[in-house]
């Protein structure tokens, strides 16, 4: 039987990813309820960085320890994949000790590798292609707050970048009309714009760009942005900084978004960058609340996986 990855959301049917949302709201529930079951008890998870984090790896600590496993970190300097040792003799030999890696990479190539030459299931926790986890994580804040997802309408502000990108996947899975507003150069590109109206198909939501962030949050639900330079992307920080300046999320822009819009953002923020105190510490903003979800939907998604719950 082949082994079930997690490496895009572009991978998933609707009825997964409602499979995965709905597990990790329960989970949440119980939790909240002050219960744990150990569902994944004795399971390990191994959890591969390149790049720094916060979020994805207490997160994925956290909700193993929760369901009664454990999660092993190795830091980049540690592993160094693809340096000290190849992609695929990593994957060979992590899955034999594991039974699930979660890895966070450059190169999208150096998840697929994993999963290719590993024995067990493989996690994307963020390339520079896509960040599947958080965009569990987005669905499942939207749809506890608005109480639905199918014809929410979703204004994504800034660089078409690897959230964007999930972010795009997971709406046209579940019904959200997203718009996504970029500077020219920066926005996403043809080929995930043509993936998302193909899932669009299954999943009756929608893609569209434009350049304008004022017209693509006039209707707005959800008010969702990210910073402009990405890890690796530093070089160019100073450059795009120019550049994205008139498309920054602050209370002049939200202004013109109905008045229960809800302002989103993946985390870590750039403060007074891409978007201003004012909004991030506002009343719209349920940036915190997201950032914890990280920990529900992976619960559901780590449940999924490894196969306790189906
Ligand atoms: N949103 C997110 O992935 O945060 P970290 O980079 O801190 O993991
Ligand atoms: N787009 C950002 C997301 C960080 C969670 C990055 O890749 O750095």
């Amino acid at each position: 039987m082949s082994i079930q990855h997690f490496l895009s959301i572009a991978d998933l049917t609707p009825e997964t990813l409602w499979h995965i949302l709905e597990l990790g709201r329960d989970l949440k529930e119980e939790w909240k309820a002050g219960g744990n079951r150990p569902l994944l008890k004795g399971k390990t998870l191994g959890m591969l960085f390149q790049k720094p984090s916060l979020r994805t790896r207490v997160s994925f600590e956290m909700g193993m320890i929760h369901l009664g496993g454990g999660a092993i970190y190795l830091s980049p300097q540690e592993v160094q994949l693809g340096q000290r040792e190849s992609v695929p003799d990593v994957a060979r030999v992590l899955s034999r000790y594991v039974d699930a890696i979660m890895a966070r990479v450059f190169a999208h190539a150096h998840v697929e590798q994993l999963a290719a030459h590993s024995r067990v299931p493989v996690i994307n926790g963020l390339s520079d292609y896509s960040h599947p986890c958080q965009a569990l994580a987005d669905l499942l804040t939207i749809w506890e707050i608005k109480g639905r997802l199918e014809g929410i309408r979703l204004a994504y502000v800034g660089d078409g970048n690897n959230v964007a990108r999930s972010l795009a996947f997971a709406a046209a899975l579940t019904g959200i009309h997203m718009v996504a507003a970029s500077p020219e150069g920066y926005a996403l590109d043809e080929g995930t714009v043509a993936r998302s109206r193909a899932l669009a198909e299954a999943g009756g939501g929608s893609l569209r760009l434009t350049t304008d962030p004022v017209e693509a949050v006039r209707d707005a639900d959800v008010i969702y942005t990210d910073v402009w330079a990405s890890m690796g992307q530093e070089a160019e920080a100073e450059r795009r900084r120019q550049v994205f300046r008139p498309y920054q999320v602050n209370a002049a822009l939200v202004a013109q978004a109905p008045p229960d819009v809800i302002v989103m953002h993946c985390l870590p923020a750039h403060r007074g960058e891409e978007i201003t105190d004012e909004v991030i510490d506002g009343p719209r903003s349920v940036v915190f609340h997201q950032a914890e979800n990280r920990l529900h939907a992976q619960k559901g998604l780590l449940v999924w996986l490894l196969g306790a719950m189906g």
